[in-house]
């Protein structure tokens, strides 16, 4: 099979298509056709991703974890998912990732994918969907009325974060360039303030939640705008401590887990019509150094994703 191998540390230039062997399916794994893969361009300088349990690293890791694709063979031992099923899911980092034509993946990572999504859809949702989704629900314990700013709105995660926070009855205000403001209006946000030309701190006050997708500077501000109580969610940048005692305020750090549970209720949203996804660019597998080298410019509208193989398409 085709696949992209990491060789050595550093950005995208280190991503290389070339063959692999195709993966089987051990007791109590899945093998998936991926037809489509979502781009995760942080991923290649994340310190711990590309390890074994034991933590060493692996030589020539295959990255992205997000896809979209057909169950092509069950290991021994499975028995609740079926060969030809169409699935999508967060596969965990410790394996070989979906930028590759096969990947192994467990029972509970894998999620009918949602009816109304075709591959390329459905592969830009996991990752992003689920950080959305554990941030409120497992972490802050959103609820309706509640106030949440969310930094980074028109990215990957922040796309979802706002259609679900909206969903779930709070009061949303994004932050984004100017570009992506109708945008984001129609997804949701209830405020909308430009980064580029405007200080949040400035403008809000009492927030209950902040997801914070950005952090450094962004974060260090963030803290004056909660209510005491309120929490802060960060994803990039571990929050301090001191801060959090200092402003009377709680703080969260975590990284998202697969869980087929969540994508099932994640799924169900999207096909109720709740909730879409967002591409920014669709490449072909081969051209995925292109896709990560758009992605680390940081200025992605949702997802980018990887084209593993055309629906219809046989082996
Ligand atoms: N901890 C976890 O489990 C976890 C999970 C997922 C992601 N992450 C991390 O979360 C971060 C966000 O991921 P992502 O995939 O959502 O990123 P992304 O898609 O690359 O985000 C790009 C977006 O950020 C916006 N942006 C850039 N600078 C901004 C600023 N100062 N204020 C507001 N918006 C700004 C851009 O909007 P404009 O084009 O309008 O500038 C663009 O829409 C990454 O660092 C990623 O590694 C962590």
């Amino acid at each position: 099979m085709k696949a992209i191998h990491i060789h050595g540390r550093g950005g995208p230039e280190t991503l290389v298509y070339e063959e692999a062997p195709k993966p089987h399916p051990a007791q109590g794994e899945v093998l998936v056709r991926v037809y489509a893969a979502g781009v995760i361009a942080p991923e290649l300088t994340w310190d711990t991703t590309y390890q074994t349990d034991a933590g060493q690293k692996r030589a020539f890791p295959v990255p992205g974890h997000d896809m979209s694709g057909v169950v092509e063979e069950v290991g021994p031992g499975v028995t609740d998912i079926r060969v030809g099923s169409e699935v999508y899911a967060l596969t965990a980092f410790e394996r070989d990732g979906s930028a590759a034509e096969y990947i192994i993946a467990l029972p509970s990572e894998l999620a009918p994918k949602p009816r109304s999504l075709d591959h390329r859809q459905a592969a830009s949702v996991p990752l992003a969907a689920l950080t959305a989704w554990q941030a409120f629900f497992d972490h802050a314990k959103l609820s309706a009325g509640q106030t949440v700013l969310i930094h980074g709105a028109a990215g990957g995660v922040g796309v979802f974060a706002v259609q679900l926070a909206h969903w779930a009855g709070a009061h949303v205000i994004a932050t984004a360039s100017p570009r992506n403001h109708d945008f984001l209006r129609e997804l949701g946000a209830d405020e909308i303030i430009d980064y580029t030309s405007a200080r949040f701190e400035d403008v809000v006050h009492d927030a209950d939640i902040v997801l914070d997708t950005i952090g450094g500077d962004t974060q260090e501000r963030s803290w004056s705008v909660l209510k005491k109580g309120g929490m802060l969610v960060a994803l990039v940048t571990p929050p301090s401590t001191e801060q959090a005692q200092a402003h009377g305020v709680r703080y969260a750090w975590f990284v998202v887990e697969p869980s087929r549970e969540q994508l099932i209720r994640i799924g169900q949203l999207i096909d109720a019509g709740q909730m879409k996804p967002i591409i920014d660019t669709v490449f072909p597998l081969a051209q995925a150094r292109e896709a990560y080298e758009q992605g680390t410019k940081g200025h992605t509208r949702g997802k980018i994703v990887l084209r593993v193989h055309d629906e219809g398409e046989e082996e």
